[in-house]
């Protein structure tokens, strides 16, 4: 909990997230439970002492030194997830967690190619998290979207053939509130040394059949990669987007085409990107108009959900209820759902807004 005036306003904002990996979400109390209930063989603790107990796992995840580093234990820990309700109780567990926090509309990545890899069926992983999403929707009143995340590291011909088999199957929505499982794509992981555009040929299929679309850019790399995605991938979103700060015309191109930048600060610190909270370029994106939403991206291994990040926010930058209300109006704006969604959540907003006023 942070100390600012503002926490319980923040706790009580309805809240839209658009970026968490529901892998991201699989603590270590959940790893070692289902390596249990599966019997899969954690890593040998005399080998690899991080792997005594969920705490000492816990304790680990403080020091990682890179993003390649943590992906390392993230997709070791994924490893534990074998059946369709395994998908599904993990799904489930964040979204509880996510409603606790104020969350109303979330949008969470997967990354099936990572699970096929390893053996797990496709509708297995989809039919899996689908249920935890259909299941936050009927008992906790939330709307709930999933983008399947293309991952950089493996093959790309099995993102290819990933693509072509959710097309055949008619698992991506092409409208917003569509019938169908998909919302959107995206991709993830490495990002220094793939090609910036690994993925353009799917994108550009992507964009043809109207299929909303977003990448992970700017994290670790520089604003190159973030113009690349914008123009080889031609997407709505960037995620993560933190080196923008470094590219005032590029500034001006996120704000002129109104791209939606998913920013993850806890991240930015436990992979070291920077030193503190207070090095986010928050009131660089504000001052520029780029809209902008606060997200937890990993929440198993970065410290907390996304209440912890909307805090740490707050802490650093002391911004006005005014502002919060702007951001989650934006985030509003920018989410993948339809009008008559958005102007519920846009009413719910307001609500809030006005009942803060007035207390
Ligand atoms: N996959 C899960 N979390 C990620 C992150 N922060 N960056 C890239 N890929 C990821
Ligand atoms: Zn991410």
């Amino acid at each position: 909990m942070c100390r600012t005036a503002l926490h319980n306003f923040l706790r009580d904002l309805p809240k839209c997230e658009h970026h968490v990996h529901l892998e991201g979400c699989l603590t270590p109390e959940l790893v070692f439970d289902l390596a249990k209930r599966n019997g899969v063989q954690l890593p040998d603790p005399a080998q690899q002492p991080e792997f005594q107990s969920p705490a000492t796992l816990h304790q680990h995840y403080e020091q990682f030194q890179s993003l390649d580093h943590f992906l390392s234990y993230y997709f070791l820990s994924m490893s534990v997830l074998q059946h369709r309700a395994d998908f599904e109780d993990l799904a489930w567990s964040y979204f509880c967690q996510a409603y606790e926090d104020g969350v109303r509309h979330a949008e969470v990545f997967f990354d099936p190619q990572e699970h096929m890899h390893r053996g797990v069926a496709y509708e297995t992983v989809l039919d899996g998290f689908g249920q935890g999403c259909r299941r936050a929707e009927r008992e906790l009143g939330m709307s709930t979207k999933l983008i399947l995340c293309y991952v950089r590291h493996l093959p790309l011909d099995d993102a290819m053939q990933l693509f072509v088999l959710g097309l055949k199957r008619g698992d991506f929505e092409t409208t917003p509130d569509g019938p169908a499982k998909i919302a959107g794509i995206g991709c993830s992981s490495s990002e220094i040394g793939p090609p910036k555009d690994l993925f353009r040929e799917i994108y550009v299929m992507a964009r043809d059949k109207g299929i909303a679309r977003t990448a992970h850019a700017g994290e670790e790399g520089d604003p190159s990669y973030i113009s690349a995605a914008l123009d080889a991938y031609h997407v709505q979103r960037i995620d993560h987007g933190t080196s923008l700060a470094d590219d005032a015309m590029l500034m001006e191109r996120v704000a002129r085409e109104e791209i939606l930048l998913t920013v993850c600060p806890a991240t930015n610190i436990k992979l070291r990107y920077m030193d503190r909270i207070d090095q986010l370029p928050i009131r660089e994106f504000m001052n520029a108009g780029i809209r902008f939403s606060i997200n937890s991206d990993d929440p198993a291994y970065f410290g907390g959900f996304i209440l912890h990040n909307y805090c740490a926010v707050q802490e650093a930058f002391d911004l006005s209820a005014k502002e919060w209300i702007e951001i989650a109006k934006n985030s509003v704006q920018g989410s993948w759902v339809g009008d008559e969604r958005k102007a519920e959540l846009l009413r719910m907003v307001d609500e809030h807004g006005l009942r803060f006023s007035e207390a």
